[in-house]
This record gives C-alpha cells, structure tokens and sequence, in this order.
C-alpha cells in the first residue's frame, strides 16, 4: 500500500508580537476579558508590505529544507487560507511563483479553520493514487489587515492573528500497517452554518462585487454569531476526534499528542474534558499566536516538534472545525 507521510515541518510568525494591552489601546476590551473568554494572551501582525504567500514562502522553504527537498522536487502545491492575496488567481499560484518553480499544479483550498484538515486529506488522496509522490501542503493568513480593529468589531478582533505553516508530504510503499503517515483523514461541512461565520462583501452575491454602500454597512468585516461558532466547534471537533480513532481501532489513550484548532482555550478544554482526554496530550499555541485560522494545525506541530514532544511512532490526531461550518480530522503515525 501507499502511506503519505510528513517529512518536512516549517513555520513563519511575523515578528510584530501585539498584546492584549496593545488592543485595549485602541478598543473597548482588556487583558482580563480575552484572557478568561479565550485564553489568548498576544498575537502576531504582519507588516503593512508583507502578505499571506510571504509567510506561506518563508514556511515552506523551511518545509522543503527540513524534508531535504527544494521546489523542482514538488509535484503539486495546494495551499489553505482565508485570507488570500488577491481574489484571483488563488494564493498557491503566487506561492508556487515566489518558490521559483512552475508546471506543478497549484491549489486553493478555501475551508478557513478547516483549511488545513482539508489539504491534508487532498493531498493523501492523490499520493494514495500516485498522482503525486511528494505534496507541499500550507496553511497561511494575514487576519490583521481585514479586522474590525475597533470597538464595534472587538469581538472579532481580539480572536485572530497572523502566520503560517507547511508541510512536505511524500507517498511510501509499505506493507506494515503501523508504518508512519497518515493513517485516516474525515471531512464534513454543513452550509446551514455559513451566515454564522463569515465575510460578506465583497462579492458576486450583491449588485455590484464591491460598492460604497457594502462599505458603508462594514459587510467587508467578518461577522460572527460566536456562541453558535462555540457550541457547533465543541461537538463537532469532539465528533471528529472519535470518528478518526474509531476508523482506527484505536482509543483516546493510544492518541500520544492531539492537535487541536487553537480559536478558543476554551472550545479545546470542553473537547478535553468531553471526550476524557489527558490535557497534558493536547497541545495549546492559542495564548501566543491566537487563531491563525488554516495554519493554526501546522503551526502547533512545528512548535511541538520544537518543543520535543514527538517521537517516532507516537500516534497524533489533529481536529478542526470553522467558517462554513466545516470540520474534520486525520490520524497520523509519526
Ligand atoms: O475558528 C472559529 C473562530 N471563532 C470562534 O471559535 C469563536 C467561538 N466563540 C467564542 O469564542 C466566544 O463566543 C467569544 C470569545 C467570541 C465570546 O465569548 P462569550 O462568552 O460568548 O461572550 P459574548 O459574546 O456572550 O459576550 C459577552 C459580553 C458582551 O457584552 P454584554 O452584551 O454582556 O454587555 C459583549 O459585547 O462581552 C462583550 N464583548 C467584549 N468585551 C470586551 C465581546 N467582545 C468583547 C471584547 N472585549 N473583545
């Protein structure tokens, strides 16, 4: 059989740390309220000139170097944001451009905190099949420039920061069913769910794509219904969790490290608790690096990778849920 495997691991944080005290500067919010609500602490901001395939570029070169790999190694790119550079082409194009390679195909995967689920489970596919041998899958964004940084947008605000992460995936011949890769990936969405969190303008669904009046009613904001997002991301994080290990034959103790989406310490402690987790095998960026949306996945194996909290063979399980709504898991043998 053919496992996909992760051989390479890279990340970019810009290095502007905003705390929450930077943001009760310039709103009506403070340290005390998002610390208890979310568990977020600081975040990171992109400078005004740097964009989302910036940090796709610099995670992905790290990526490819910790793989051993340069770009011409690549047979296909696919890259999750909700923050693309432009609204068209899609962001990998751009990435595949600044990594100074071309002919590979390129794509965008618009699944917003499911993002990185959703390129993880795409790219297995087409290693599986031998369409390709090795995958660049990435997770980027640049929240800071599209927020509502002002009190009427605060509840948005204060959530989501800036950065990426990248993975290298290459196919391998095995016949051991324990060899390292992954082992299952899981998608859902369910679309009755989109108004609850989501960018209305601009777009094809007004008169105009964009108009004076969609500005006027600051619908180029996200807005957000957060209990309906944090009662939906409980169970359907939890749903996800106990669908990759069943597809497995596996129990939440044989999980050695659980990756889950960082929007909320709180969302990711109600999973723990309701599914009997040890806490001390899920791992947490969200105080650092608040919600970076599709990167948040990558960007907590790299930093747990950093940390020496993987060692191969430990069994990991990473679940998402967002914008859509969307949500889904993958197991993976390190
Ligand atoms: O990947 C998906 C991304 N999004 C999420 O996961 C969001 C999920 N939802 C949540 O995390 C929570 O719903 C929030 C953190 C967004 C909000 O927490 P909450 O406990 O549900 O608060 P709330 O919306 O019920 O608001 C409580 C109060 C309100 O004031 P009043 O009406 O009680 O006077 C809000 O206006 O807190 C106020 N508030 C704030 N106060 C200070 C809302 N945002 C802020 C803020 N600072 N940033």
């Amino acid at each position: 059989m053919i496992r996909a495997r992760i051989t390479g691991v890279g990340s970019c944080l810009p290095p502007r740390v905003v705390g929450n005290d930077d943001l009760a500067a310039v709103m009506d919010t403070s340290d005390e309220w998002i610390v208890q609500r979310t568990g977020i602490r600081e975040r990171r901001w992109v400078a005004p000139d740097v964009t989302t395939s910036d940090l796709a570029l610099e995670a992905s070169q790290e990526a490819l170097a910790d793989a051993g790999l340069s770009g011409s190694d690549l047979d296909m790119v696919i890259l999750a944001t909700l923050s693309p550079d432009h609204e068209f082409p899609g962001t990998a194009c751009f990435l595949q451009a600044k990594l100074g390679v071309s002919g590979q195909p390129a794509l965008d995967v618009r699944q917003q905190c499911t993002g990185f689920v959703y390129a993880v489970s795409i790219a297995d596919q087409y290693l599986r099949t031998g369409f390709a041998r090795r995958i660049l899958v990435v997770g980027a964004e640049v929240h800071s420039k599209g927020l509502d940084i002002s009190t009427t947008g605060r509840d948005v605000a204060v959530l989501f920061g800036d950065g990426a992460g990248a993975v290298v995936l290459e196919a391998g011949e095995t016949d051991d069913p324990a060899a390292p890769g992954i082992l299952s990936t899981h998608l859902h969405a369910d679309g009755s769910g989109a108004g609850d969190l989501w960018l209305p303008a601009p777009g094809m669904a007004y008169e105009r794509f964009m108009s004076a009046d969609l500005l006027e009613r600051r619908l180029h904001f996200p807005q957000m219904n957060g209990r309906a997002v944090y009662v939906n991301a409980v169970k359907r994080m939890a749903e996800a969790v106990v669908e990759s290990l069943a597809a497995n034959g596996l129990g939440v103790d044989d999980v050695d490290l659980f990756l889950f989406h960082q929007a909320n310490l709180r969302i990711n402690e109600a999973v723990t608790e309701r599914l009997g987790l040890l806490p001390e095998r899920v791992f947490n960026t969200i105080d650092r690096f608040a919600n970076t949306t599709a990167a948040t996945i990558p960007l907590g194996l790299h930093e747990a990778l950093k940390a020496g909290l993987l060692r191969e063979g430990m069994v990991v399980c990473g679940a998402a849920f967002g914008s859509g709504f969307t949500w889904g898991s993958f197991l993976l043998r390190w």
